[in-house]
């Protein structure tokens, strides 16, 4: 009996431990890479906030913006790991885990962005979401950041302009196709990096949204922006299959509900920064702003678009179909 009690007292301690873990709340870290002042971070705020206010100490989120945590080609990996549980990297970003996903970088295949909504919310772009169920990531919604102009050291107004130039991409073999097929020389490169690789000069240019290329100053350190409108980046909002399916039923209802309302947010804050952000670049004199003319914008498609054709059996016809569809 001696024994027996004297393994208790070393025991006792750890299970009440164990009782006191049973009471706190669950942690969602939601990291991501851009600035706060941005629709994404606008987007996880909000559900930070809107989960504090709804589950007041059952579940808490912690958002790590500006690639504090990770970046994003580490993100995915923590997220398997448990290190991490929530983020939103953009659409470019998941080739490791599906091919799929790499119909959002085909170039010049979405109007506008009224047409990118239509397709996510249609039956093709909501079966991607489980497109990554066999390696464990879930994928809980789409959200907005717009679409991408091309900046450069010098004017962009014919594809040709752009030969042999270097530009950062984001890691898609897509974009690297893209860049490719204007004979400019892509490297991949994590975000966190893209302001002082222009800065340095060891690139020519980069290609992102006018949110992006605001928040981080881009427009500093690059003197000339065409309105090219010829790709996207938007989010895809992902989190391991194991964790949410841990939380219990109610909780993951309010916060899926949390979601879905800081996604309505965070799209409408995209709205407003394509023209808002463009403005301010545009008031700011650090950079030129070049619009291109109908034949300058059908040279750069007639250049570029042929790279679909490299990656249709990879991504599937059906689904290239389906948002070819969504611009009528
Ligand atoms: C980029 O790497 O340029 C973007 O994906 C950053 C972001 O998250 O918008």
């Amino acid at each position: 009996a001696g024994a027996l009690l004297s393994a208790l007292m070393v025991v006792a301690p750890f299970l009440i431990a164990d009782q006191a873990r049973a009471d706190d709340p669950i942690v969602i870290k939601f990291s991501h890479v851009v600035a706060e002042n941005t629709p994404k971070g606008q987007m996880a705020n909000k559900f930070r906030d809107l989960v504090a206010e709804r589950l007041d100490g059952k579940v808490v989120v912690e958002v790590y913006p500006n690639s504090q945590l990770f970046n994003d080609n580490q993100v995915l990996e923590a997220m398997l790991l448990g290190d991490v549980q929530m983020a939103a990297p953009s659409l470019s970003k998941f080739g490791q885990y599906t091919e799929k996903l790499q119909i959002f970088d085909l170039p010049f295949l979405f109007k506008d962005m009224a047409a990118v909504e239509r397709f996510q919310n249609g039956p093709a772009g909501q079966k991607l979401l489980t497109s990554m169920e066999d390696v464990g990531l879930l994928g809980l919604g789409y959200i907005h950041n717009g679409m991408k102009q091309l900046s450069a050291s010098k004017p962009l107004l014919v594809p040709e302009d752009a030969r042999g130039l270097k530009f950062r991409i984001q890691s898609s073999d897509v974009l690297q196709a893209q860049f490719e097929a204007v004979g400019a020389l892509p490297v991949k490169k994590p975000f966190s990096e893209v302001f002082t690789l222009l800065q340095t000069k060891a690139i020519d240019g980069q290609e992102n949204t006018w949110s992006n290329i605001y928040s981080k100053k881009f427009f500093e350190v690059q003197e000339h922006i065409t309105a090219s409108n010829h790709g996207l980046i938007d989010y895809l909002i992902v989190t391991s299959d194991e964790f949410w399916k841990s939380m219990p039923d109610d909780v993951r209802a309010e916060v899926d509900k949390a979601l879905a309302e800081a996604i309505a947010h965070g799209n409408k804050v995209a709205m407003d920064k394509a023209t808002g952000d463009r403005a301010k670049i545009a008031e700011s004199g650090r950079s030129t702003i070049h619009e291109l003319t109908p034949e300058q914008r059908a040279q750069w498609v007639e250049v570029m678009k042929p790279v679909w054709a490299k990656f249709e059996d990879q991504i599937g016809k059906d689904l290239i179909d389906a948002a070819v569809e969504s611009n009528m």
